[in-house]
């Protein structure tokens, strides 16, 4: 892409939190950005917020849900009606669900493995060709160090395709690194199958970021606890610091290039030895195919 040509961007769930706090620095460095939300009340005021303090900014709004493939692919559609150029999609949206009531996707899936990986899936593999048309391109899938089943932090993660519907047994926090664990596969994966296209994909981890978590607290002691006090350890990232780490994934002329990667802080990290699972990566994305019915 030549310096004077336009950006155009994609990002789901860049209403709040650190997908916002991205979408501040890429409207400030002149992206035309394409806000893929399902609350659009809140996109709404997403983008007056941006106009008033950058007022020649693009920022526009596509409804998404992905927990839904139907307004998956009216999203894809909408998006390409408009026939911009595709130089950047951030699959940034995730969500960690309490319990598994009430918790599955309009197409039966678990929620969090429902919205965070198969959603974003069926958005990426639908964008494709207009990400390679293009070329170069970045495809950013957010990830987290929780992927790793040898991090000693809570249950580990039991990725079991008898249990992806909860079927054997539910746990919030193994099914949200489940979900992650996918993510890093899928973005791995998917760098594998666009050698050659000048298109790339990595992942990213944000790091440990109370201030995003604290926000959808409905408890003024935990949104106080996440806000006010784990914001302040040393071990916490603030929503600049952790929107640091896309924007070098979006922008860093290295990764216009070079993809299969892992940034963490804004530096390349290994990911988990598992991660590196090549067989496992191609068998999620054929089971992927199938679930999402792409050909
Ligand atoms: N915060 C952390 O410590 C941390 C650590 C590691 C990784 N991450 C990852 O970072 C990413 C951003 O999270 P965040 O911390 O910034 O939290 P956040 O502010 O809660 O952002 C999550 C976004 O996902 C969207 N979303 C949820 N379900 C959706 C659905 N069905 N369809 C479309 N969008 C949906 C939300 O939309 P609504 O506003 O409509 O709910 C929200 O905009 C996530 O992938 C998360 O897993 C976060």
């Amino acid at each position: 892409m030549s310096k004077n040509q336009e950006c155009v961007a994609m990002i789901t769930g860049g209403n709040s939190g650190i997908g916002f706090a991205t979408v501040k620095k890429l409207a400030a460095q002149g992206y035309t950005i394409i806000l893929a939300s399902r609350n659009q009340d809140a996109s709404k005021k997403a983008i007056e917020e941006i106009h008033s303090s950058i007022s020649n900014a693009k920022v526009e709004s596509i409804p998404l849900d992905l927990a839904s493939f139907e307004s998956v692919r009216a999203c894809a559609s909408a998006f390409q009606a408009k026939g911009y150029p595709l130089h950047l999609l951030i699959n940034n949206a995730g969500q960690m669900f309490d319990s598994k009531e009430g918790r599955f996707t309009a197409d039966g899936f678990e929620m969090t493995f429902g919205v965070n990986h198969l959603g974003h899936f069926l958005l990426t593999n639908l964008l494709l060709e207009n990400l390679k048309a293009s070329a170069p391109a970045r495809v950013i899938t957010v990830s987290s160090s929780l992927h790793d089943p040898d991090l000693k932090q809570g249950p580990a993660t039991d990725f079991d395709y008898d249990n992806l519907k909860a079927e054997k047994y539910y746990d919030a926090q193994i099914f949200y690194k489940n979900s992650k664990l996918a993510n890093i596969w899928f973005a791995y994966e998917l760098n594998r199958l666009l050698a050659g296209t000048g298109v790339t994909s990595n992942a990213v981890c944000p790091g440990f970021v109370p201030a995003a978590i604290g926000a959808r607290r409905k408890s003024p002691f935990s949104k106080f606890f996440f806000t006010q006090i784990l914001a302040r350890m040393p071990f916490a990232r603030s929503l600049e610091q952790a929107s640091d780490s896309y924007i070098v994934a979006a922008t860093r002329p290295k990764f216009a290039s070079v993809g299969g990667k892992f940034i963490v802080d804004g530096e390349e990290k290994e990911s988990s030895e598992e991660s590196y699972n090549e067989e496992k990566a191609r068998i999620l994305w054929e089971k992927s195919l199938e679930w999402c019915k792409l050909t």
